[in-house]
């Protein structure tokens, strides 16, 4: 009987790129779906942007689009980096979708009818000049502890402290820069701290849903015994709001966390409608389905306490397990925009860097638990050529021209090589079984050196040891031991590759007379790489089908490892399978990163930067009055255009919006720090009465600021948030 099986990743905010840091996820999830499909168990993976908030809301503003403009670019830029990585989902939706709202709704007016919403009021910061609450990301101000500056309303990055935004000294607006007011507002409240949910998820949280790890972690935060730690969600938030506005309560949206994991029934519920699914089979209580999130260790508050009490409360089924992961670190430290270390998946791809490097060195390093990983460039270079190169495509570079040259591409017959007891056991190991049974640490432990030179010898041994490592694979890919599986794997491909080297063919194919056994070690060697393809597919669902086309079988499934290819099948020419990486692609990669990001979305590294290098600087310029400085009129202007000055080397022309009835254009010389695509949307600053001057390119209507040094350089001024063009800057 094949399992039902749902699986999702958790879904990427709509307000940036997709990074590497993601990708563990995606990547992660994809494999073990991919494993799952080969088994041929019915699984659907479903994922979709997080698009809903005051992120999003005020970048959309900022860039001068509606939000639904916005969420729609950033669907199409982060579905085209999860197909450049082989990340196949069945769905790829959007939390800002008529199903989504649906279930929101839906959850909602059920967990008020269990008596399980409350409306309160609460004291918040309010901006008067945005005219908003504000969230505390968006207060800034002095540590309460340390007395740090320009600290964010929940914690300083400088001591680590975390407080409420009210403790915050001299607080402001990281919006407007508005000393923010505290005002009162009702909000709804999910009861949480209701004996029901307290009850409830002191048992979910502790029959085997969640990582050990993981588990300890929910008992703390839930307390033990009578103590009730567990405090009302709020889960409301005030007009302005990107979001789905809360049945009966004009003005009130569902604040984002509450719809995202709703999320996840509504890309199903676009795969149900396409694939005629029946919804209800995998979401009502009782389901005989599984249901498996995977999920970064920073949102387990959300996936292991708000969201199973608001799906057991309100009729749904809760989640089989939650898959929890660590977090990326690059060169051993936290990923930086400054350092280049920040890489988006796009520059990955557009760097020509293989995808499936990543996925391979991805696997070799995740083993199912919450422990951290780090990408390190130099163990990166050295896995994939070692491995993927040297090991395994090896085996078939190795062999395959004989078979092409002297045999006419035909196989020979590979000996009986089941054994009895392992084809009964394979068969015989049901599900449930899987999930408890531990690997036969035998199979495992036996590739010992004179093990190995037993098999060489043995080849209907060797068959058969490739074959018994699919009873072991099967049950570490089932428990995300990717590292587990890639170093099993890796110690067959260099048994494979030890026989060859025994065998010598390019020796046996000069003797002549030795065809026979030429023809019989290129052929076993070939069914030995199709074996090795079937383990690494997960990894490598690219590399997969081009092997499957040179051996000229149909997809291979995970059974098929137990079957060998029948003498006289026909392989196809062997063509290269997979280039070396290249270590001069990664410094390219690593460099690009640092010049795409630093002038925009890292200010403030750039600065530390700069100040660290303690340049001198250019001395003061003669003392003014203010009436000499109030001559120069400084407007806030929106840059709605750029572009490139055919013939001019410095140059970039911009049209400038500053709130006047015709846009003015302006010639600039900042060719040379930025790409005029980046520009597009942003707000600057302009001297708006300088007196035209006539170039050779046409009139300059102005000037726009930028700051330099004399280190190289070039920064163009940007107001703070909130700033609108034609405001005038004094
Ligand atoms: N939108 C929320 C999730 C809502 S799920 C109902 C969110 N989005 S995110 O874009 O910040 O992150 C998406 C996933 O990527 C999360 O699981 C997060 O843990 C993971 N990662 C983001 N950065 C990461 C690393 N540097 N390393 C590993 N995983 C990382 O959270
Ligand atoms: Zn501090």
């Amino acid at each position: 009987m094949s399992r039902k099986i749902l699986v999702t990743s958790a879904l990427p905010y709509a307000n940036g790129s997709i990074h590497l840091g993601h990708l563990v996820e995606y990547i992660q999830s994809d494999i073990w779906v991919r494993f799952q499909k080969m088994l041929g168990n019915i699984c659907y993976y479903v994922c979709a942007d997080d698009t809903h908030g005051t992120p999003v809301m005020l970048r959309a503003e900022k860039e001068g689009i509606t939000p639904e403009k916005l969420i729609d670019r950033v669907w199409h830029e982060h579905k085209a980096d999860f197909d450049g990585f082989h990340v196949e989902f069945d769905n790829y939706g959007s939390t800002h979708s008529v199903e989504t709202k649906h279930f929101s709704e839906t959850i909602y007016k059920n967990l008020r009818n269990a008596g399980l919403i409350e409306k309160r009021s609460i004291e918040q910061f309010y901006d008067p000049i945005k005219q908003m609450f504000l969230p505390d990301r968006f207060i800034k101000g002095e540590c309460p502890k340390c007395g740090a500056k320009d600290q964010y309303g929940d914690n300083c990055e400088v001591c680590g402290a975390a407080y409420a935004p009210t403790e915050v000294k001299n607080p402001y607006s990281a919006v407007s820069g508005a000393k923010p007011e505290l005002r009162d507002s009702d909000h709804y409240f999910f009861k949480l701290s209701d004996l029901r949910c307290q009850e409830f998820l002191r048992d979910w949280t502790t029959k085997g849903t969640l990582q050990p790890e993981a588990a300890n972690k929910m008992q703390e935060w839930l307390g033990s015994g009578d103590e009730n730690k567990l405090s009302d969600w709020d889960i409301s938030r005030d007009a302005p709001y990107f979001g789905f506005e809360i049945p009966d309560a004009p003005g009130k949206y569902f604040y984002v966390w509450l719809d995202a994991p709703v999320g996840y029934m509504g890309s199903f519920k676009q795969l149900c409608e396409k694939d005629g699914i029946n919804f209800d089979d995998y979401w009502k209580p009782g389901s005989d389905a599984e249901l498996y999130h995977f999920i970064g260790k920073d949102i387990l508050y959300f996936h292991a306490l708000f969201w199973p009490a608001m799906l057991e409360n309100a009729g749904f089924r809760t989640p089989t397990r939650l898959f929890a992961h660590g977090f990326l670190t690059v060169n051993g430290e936290k990923m930086s925009k400054s350092r280049g270390t920040f890489i988006t998946a796009d520059s990955y791809i557009k760097q020509g860097l293989n995808p499936e490097y990543l996925r391979y060195y991805f696997a070799a390093k995740l083993n199912g638990t919450m422990e951290d990983l780090d990408l390190n460039f130099e163990d990166f270079v050295a896995k994939v050529n070692s491995d993927l190169i040297g090991k395994y495509v090896n085996i078939a570079s190795r062999t395959a021209g004989f078979i092409t040259k002297q045999f006419d591409g035909e196989l020979m017959e590979m000996p009986e090589s089941v054994h009895p007891i392992f084809g009964q056991s394979v068969i015989a190991l049901s599900n449930e079984e899987t999930d408890r049974a531990d690997i036969n640490p035998q199979s495992v432990n036996k590739l010992d050196a004179s093990y190995e030179d037993h098999l060489i010898n043995n080849s209907r041994e060797l068959l058969h040891e490739f074959q018994l490592a699919s009873h072991d694979l099967k049950i570490i890919y089932e428990n995300r031991d990717f590292a587990k599986a890639s170093r099993l794997i890796m110690r067959l491909a260099d048994v494979a590759n030890k026989y060859v080297s025994e065998e010598k063919p390019w020796e046996l194919s000069k003797l002549g007379i030795q065809a026979e056994k030429l023809h019989f070690a290129c052929s076993l060697s070939i069914n030995l790489v199709r074996i090795l393809t079937i383990y690494l597919k997960p990894v490598l669902p690219k590399l997969a089908v081009q092997v499957e086309s040179f051996l000229n079988v149909p997809p291979l499934q995970w059974s098929d490892a137990l079957q060998t290819l029948p003498g006289g099948h026909t392989i196809n020419p062997y063509q290269h399978l997979m280039i070396r990486v290249d270590q001069k692609q990664i410094d390219t990669m690593i460099e690009a990163n640092k010049e795409t990001l630093a002038p925009t979305a890292d200010s403030h590294s750039q600065v530390r930067h700069a100040e660290s290098q303690q340049h001198a600087i250019a001395p003061i310029a003669e003392t003014i009055s203010i009436d000499d400085f109030s001559k120069v009129d400084l407007r806030v202007a929106k840059i709605v255009n750029a572009e490139h000055v055919e013939g001019a080397d410095k140059l970039l022309k911009l049209t400038l919006d500053i709130g006047e009835e015709k846009s003015r254009t302006v010639f600039a010389g900042i060719k040379s720090a930025y790409d005029p695509e980046k520009l597009k949307g942003r707000m600057t600053v302009m001297v708006a009465n300088l007196a035209p001057r006539k170039m050779k390119f046409g009139l300059s209507e102005g000037m726009v600021l930028a700051a330099s040094g004399d280190a190289p350089g070039l920064f163009i001024l940007s107001p703070d948030d909130g700033a609108q063009p034609g405001m005038r800057v004094k």
